[in-house]
């Protein structure tokens, strides 16, 4: 079954693109390359061996979309493309609504002329804003996002949910992911920040490598076992790995037909915890400081995920140790240390 991956050059997009060859299916990318690299191409062709169909291009070019899905013989779609920058949300909305909200809407002016069926959409615990109760289910209520880049995400549901009850022709699962850590065991592709990293772990490495100086850990005053922030991180493999259960279930399913997962761990970690787990796992001690809150930080959320498991057959397989000692190894890898 050949499958659209857009953003497929990405952290997670990559990643899939790997298991997603491992389950026997035939992914074809689409990528603009404003958030990813070429050279990903290569890690993924290192590690699978075969040199993948590659289209740079914009989700929101509705003639591209067409012809790569008709040229390819697309059959099903996984929709990682978006800008993911929270604060860069903040100071640039509109280009979040227009490529988020805009490239998810030609997609499915798409798929629906085409009559593709099955389409994997990324979204994110990000819709739960500050949860009142931890662990948060698929029934926990969806709360204003934090940020443009959240909403985007929160529209992207109702426009899946709004297209469904129109009767369309369509099978779509949304995955909302927590936090992805880590890179591939092989070390041959991984998280490629651009600038400093807004995410903690690539600046865990980055100051452990010595790229940056000292790692702030924004706040130890919350109301939390250790005062840090608590959130599920997921091993990016593991998460990889649900959309294969996600396609698999599609392939199950009649049209229309419309259902929404937690991806992640269902366990709760912390900044400090992290840091800890890091240092013991590398055997390095980290240079870290505690700092002011970070506006817009949520508490603590983490997922319970018996929902992907029951329904999907899913469920990680990675542990915490196996996600930071491969982001360490990825590190060290695209430094040449
Ligand atoms: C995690 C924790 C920070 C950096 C965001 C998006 C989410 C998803 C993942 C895209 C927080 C703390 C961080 C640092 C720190 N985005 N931290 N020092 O904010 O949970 O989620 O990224 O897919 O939708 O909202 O991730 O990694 O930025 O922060 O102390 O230098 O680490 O305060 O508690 P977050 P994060």
């Amino acid at each position: 079954m050949k499958i659209l991956v857009t953003g497929g050059a990405g952290f997670i997009g990559s990643h899939t693109v790997v298991e997603l060859l491992n389950a026997g299916f035939s992914p074809v990318i689409i990528d603009d390359l404003s958030n990813s690299k070429k050279s990903v191409l290569q890690g993924l062709k290192n590690i699978t061996g075969i040199d993948l169909p590659f289209y740079e291009g914009d989700c929101n070019d509705r003639d591209l979309l067409k012809k790569v899905i008709s040229a390819e013989g697309i059959e099903g779609v996984i929709h990682f493309a978006a800008y993911k920058a929270v604060g860069e949300s903040v100071d640039q909305p509109l280009k979040y609504y227009r490529n988020n909200v805009g490239s998810l809407v030609t997609l499915l002016e798409v798929l629906s002329e085409l009559k593709i069926k099955n389409l994997v959409f990324s979204s994110s615990c990000t819709v739960y804003g500050q949860p009142d109760i931890v662990p948060v289910s698929e029934s926990t209520p969806r709360k204003p996002a934090e940020s443009p880049y959240g909403n985007t995400k929160t529209i992207g549901e109702d426009i899946l949910r709004d297209t469904i009850k129109s009767g369309a022709a369509l099978s779509i699962i949304s995955l909302r992911y927590f936090n992805p850590i880590g890179a591939h065991p092989s070390a041959e592709i991984g998280e490629l920040p651009t600038g400093v990293p807004n995410n903690l772990v690539p600046y865990i490495t980055q100051t452990a490598i010595g790229i940056r100086k000292k790692l702030t850990v924004f706040g130890n005053d919350y109301n939390t076992k250790d005062g840090s922030n608590v959130r599920d991180f997921i091993h990016v493999v593991d998460l990889a790995k649900a959309h294969v259960s996600a396609l698999n279930l599609l392939k199950k399913s009649e049209a229309p037909f419309y259902d929404v997962f937690n991806v992640g761990t269902g366990t709760g970690n912390s900044v400090l915890e992290i840091i800890e787990t890091f240092e013991k796992v590398n055997d390095l001690k980290l240079n870290y400081e505690i700092g002011p809150r970070r506006s817009g930080d949520v508490e603590q959320i983490y997922g319970n995920v018996d929902k992907a498991r029951d329904i999907m057959g899913w469920q990680v397989e990675k542990t915490l140790d196996d996600s930071l000692r491969d982001a360490w190894a990825w590190e060290k890898k695209i430094n040449n240390k």
